[in-house]
């Protein structure tokens, strides 16, 4: 499955089958994961088998259903750690996505009494992601048009539209979307638009769907 295949297909899936991740697809995550943190600094961890985590009144308010397996985002808060969590977290999702199962982000409707005690002392927890293979392949999301999360006045580049619409399919809190995308020179700038809750973490999200879809690095604009 290519990135553009697994940008399209994956969708939030909020209710699971009662069927365990297989060990070599868990060694596969787990790799992908140790990488994702020597790169970025953080602290992601795939859990397994453990329905506690997504075991809460706010999680089934939240409709999720036999979640046994999820990502922890965690780390040391400094810096830019919100955007990390995003850009990283949606990379184990796409990977996890390839290899056949389903995701859905979670920044309130999980356990987060039980998953915090998952994360070291002196690191913070930034949000979890369920994980497992879905009832079903859930539907596309509502989009804003691409002319809404567009700075640029004039014609777009063939390369930059495709950012757009690959930006256009990340997961973004309560579909909020609210980014957008500029140009400085020849190269793409992307920032928060509006106000909301986790717009920080959704703009990594959107930039990592940017780059994946341009073949361009995103530089992040205050
Ligand atoms: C940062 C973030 C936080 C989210 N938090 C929750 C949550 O707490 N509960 C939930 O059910 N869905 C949550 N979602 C999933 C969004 O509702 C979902 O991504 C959005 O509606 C778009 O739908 P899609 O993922 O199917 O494309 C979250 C998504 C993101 C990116």
């Amino acid at each position: 499955m290519t990135d553009w295949e697994a940008m399209r297909a994956r969708h939030s899936v909020r209710a699971y089958l009662e069927k365990p991740i297989p060990a070599d697809i868990r060694q596969e995550l787990d790799a992908f994961a140790e990488t994702c943190n020597r790169e970025s600094g953080l602290h992601i961890s795939v859990q397994y088998d453990d329905p506690a985590g997504f075991d809460s009144r706010l999680a089934h308010y939240g409709s999720f259903r036999n979640v046994a397996n999820y990502i922890v985002l965690a780390g040391k808060k400094e810096g830019d750690f919100d955007f990390r969590c995003g850009y990283c977290g949606e990379k184990l999702v796409l990977q996890a996505q390839k290899l056949g199962l389903n995701t859905c982000w979670a920044a309130l409707t999980f356990n987060k009494k039980r998953v915090r005690e998952l994360v070291p002392e002196g690191e913070s927890l930034c949000m979890a992601i369920a994980l497992g293979y879905g009832e079903d392949q859930g539907r596309q999301h509502r989009s804003k048009d691409t002319a809404k999360v567009s700075e640029l006045a004039g014609p777009a580049p063939d390369w930059f539209r495709q950012g757009l619409e690959a930006a256009l399919l990340a997961p973004t809190a309560v579909n909020q979307q609210k980014f957008c995308f500029g140009m400085e020179g020849e190269n793409p700038t992307a920032r928060v638009r509006g106000l909301g809750t986790y717009t920080r973490v959704d703009l990594g999200i959107a930039a990592l769907h940017f780059e994946l879809g341009s073949g361009k690095k995103v530089k992040i604009k205050e």
